[in-house]
């Protein structure tokens, strides 16, 4: 490797190509122009040593355990700032002054309503439909009533149609909550914030007034910041590569609640609480630990592990403080805390978990705080749904308005069959 160059050497030819450096982070070989030089490709299934793009959003190093937004610590945000703020830091760089917060917080909630049509939608579908069934076919749908935000060409027309996605998750989760328990829908109530007007949504009934309880509008605002951005994960690259093609914003943000439905991403904080649930008491914890180890058993313990982090998650760390904190203010405990505590004690000094440096990770400990503040585990990744629509759609701003952004077209390794002759039926 020269000064900012890496040279291949295939087949007898030396193929130099660009080194570039970001901020921080690893540096980048820019192999743009290897397959017209060398004829071959890279070959990388899962993207493990790609970087797929250029970006200023979310800075994650994995080996320390470090999370950026726009530079700023994912421990100090969770701690001093709201989601809205971070919403807008994500969305334009920089943190927002007084006015600015209260002009965009005020814009959001000019958008949270949704169209009266689209609330018929639900009524299609079973009561015990998933969330993230009705989630993923809401969300598509809006881009059958909100024609006048969808040329992606018009910088305008992106920003009315990220505030608008930003704003109505919240109405859209909680209306998806209320039908499955077969409670009529809350409108917004704009005179509270965000995530109070979600949770007096979801819990609120039209036959009293809602309290929303300070503390646990609090945990959940800060819930939402731990789940708003994280780089070029598997449903952010579905949203940015949905909008490569030019797609309008709510099919790409559908396309990435489908993706995050999946246990090994978004669906793990269900799955984490269920196995917990599972598991019961500490002294079922080490046949579980067991059966995470055996290469024959396709169970993994679901919120441990991560492709970047291999080292603690620092969203799991807040999110634990935050279970005590829930567990304080709502005078409740669960004994599905002691048995994660317990089994991430354990799991953490198990040299299987050790050597492949297994952590537990965001989903580990939110279904324990979700469960306590009243929603069902089908609402868990519906919740991450709503938190990460902000981070999709920070990301999919960025890659639209990139002058050098083209459509994303990843190549193969063929095995298949070589070229052959039709063969007629009577000679198979
Ligand atoms: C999220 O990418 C993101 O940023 C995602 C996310 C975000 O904010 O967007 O952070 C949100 O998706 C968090 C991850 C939630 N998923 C889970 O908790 C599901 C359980 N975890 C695993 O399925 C796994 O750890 C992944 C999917 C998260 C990561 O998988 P990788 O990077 O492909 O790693 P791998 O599957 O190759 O595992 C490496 C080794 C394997 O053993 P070997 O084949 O090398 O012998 O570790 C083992 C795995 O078997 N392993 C586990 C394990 N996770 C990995 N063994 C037991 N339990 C686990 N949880």
């Amino acid at each position: 490797m020269g000064d900012n160059q890496a040279i291949l050497k295939a087949d007898g030819k030396d193929i130099t190509m660009p080194v570039r450096s970001g901020t921080i982070g690893p540096d980048v070989i820019d192999i743009r122009k290897m397959y017209g030089e060398s004829g071959m490709f890279t070959y990388d299934p899962g993207f493990t040593s790609t970087a797929s793009c250029d970006s200023a959003i979310t800075y994650i190093d994995g080996d320390e355990g470090v999370l950026l937004h726009r530079g700023y610590p994912i421990g100090q945000l969770a701690e001093h700032s709201s989601f809205m703020e971070v919403s807008y830091l994500l969305l334009n760089g920089e943190l927002p002054s007084t006015p600015e917060l209260s002009d965009f917080s005020r814009t959001i909630s000019r958008h949270t309503m949704l169209h009266e049509q689209l609330m018929q939608f639900y009524r299609g579908f079973r009561r015990d439909a998933h969330p993230m069934a009705i989630m993923c076919g809401v969300v598509g749908a809006l881009s059958a009533f909100y024609h006048d935000s969808t040329d992606i060409a018009d910088p305008t027309h992106r920003k009315i149609s990220s505030h608008r996605l930003i704003a109505k998750m919240p109405t859209i989760a909680a209306a998806a909550y209320k039908y499955s328990i077969g409670q009529p829908f809350l409108y917004p109530d704009n005179s509270l914030s965000y995530t109070g007007n979600f949770l007096r949504m979801t819990f609120g009934v039209p036959a009293e007034p809602y309290e929303v309880h300070p503390a646990v509008e609090k945990a959940m605002d800060r819930i939402f910041i731990l789940h708003a951005d994280h780089e070029q994960n598997a449903s952010t690259s579905t949203v940015r590569l949905a909008g490569s093609s030019g797609a309008n914003p709510f099919a790409c943000i559908a396309a990435g609640i489908a993706c995050l439905w999946g246990p090994a991403h978004g669906g793990a904080n269900e799955a984490a609480l269920n196995m917990l649930q599972e598991i019961g008491t500490p002294d079922r914890i080490p046949h579980y630990i067991e059966r995470a180890k055996d290469k024959n058993d396709p169970f993994r313990l679901m919120g441990f592990g991560h492709r970047v982090y291999k080292n603690y998650d620092p969203r799991a760390t807040v999110m634990q403080k935050t279970v005590r904190e829930v567990f304080d203010a709502l005078k409740v405990t669960d004994p599905v805390f002691e048995v994660a505590m317990r089994l991430e004690e354990m799991a953490l000094n198990d040299p299987y978990f050790i050597e492949k440096k297994l952590f537990p990770n965001v989903d580990f400990y939110s279904g324990v705080i979700l469960s306590a503040i009243g929603f069902p585990t089908t609402m868990f990744t519906a919740l991450f749904a709503l938190a990460r629509t902000v981070g999709w759609v920070a990301q999919w701003n960025e890659m639209i308005s990139d002058p050098g952004q083209k459509i994303g077209r990843p190549r193969q390794l063929y095995t298949g069959s070589a070229e052959r002759d039709y063969l007629a039926i009577d000679k198979r």
